[in-house]
């Protein structure tokens, strides 16, 4: 496991899950799963926040903006974006950001 926040030993894929469950700051990310903010991996916390789909290197903002264009659907915002043609890992993020329109 690849840890960010070495202070409270948060792995990435922890971060990773709280975003798809609507975690979109890193004061969200402190309440939800205890991100301490001040080690040098949550230095990083920034770039994380804004990673939509890894495979296809498509940032979150993309796939927002695509949600608020209109796509409603994970295939929709696939054709738009790119994103969670892969791996699938993404595609949790994807319907969170679907469902909270943000
Ligand atoms: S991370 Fe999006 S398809 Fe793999």
């Amino acid at each position: 496991m690849r840890i960010i926040c070495t202070t409270n030993n948060v792995g990435y894929s922890t971060i990773r899950w709280a975003m798809s469950i609507g975690c979109r700051t890193k004061e969200e990310l402190k309440e939800t799963v205890d991100t301490c903010l001040d080690c040098e991996g949550c230095q990083d916390l920034d770039r994380i926040l804004n990673i939509g789909c890894s495979c296809e290197n498509v940032p979150l903002s993309e796939i927002i903006q695509a949600v608020k264009d209109g796509a409603d659907t994970v295939s929709e915002v696939s054709k738009r974006t790119d994103a969670a043609n892969e791996c699938g890992r993404c595609r949790p993020l994807v319907e969170n950001v679907i469902e909270k329109k943000a």
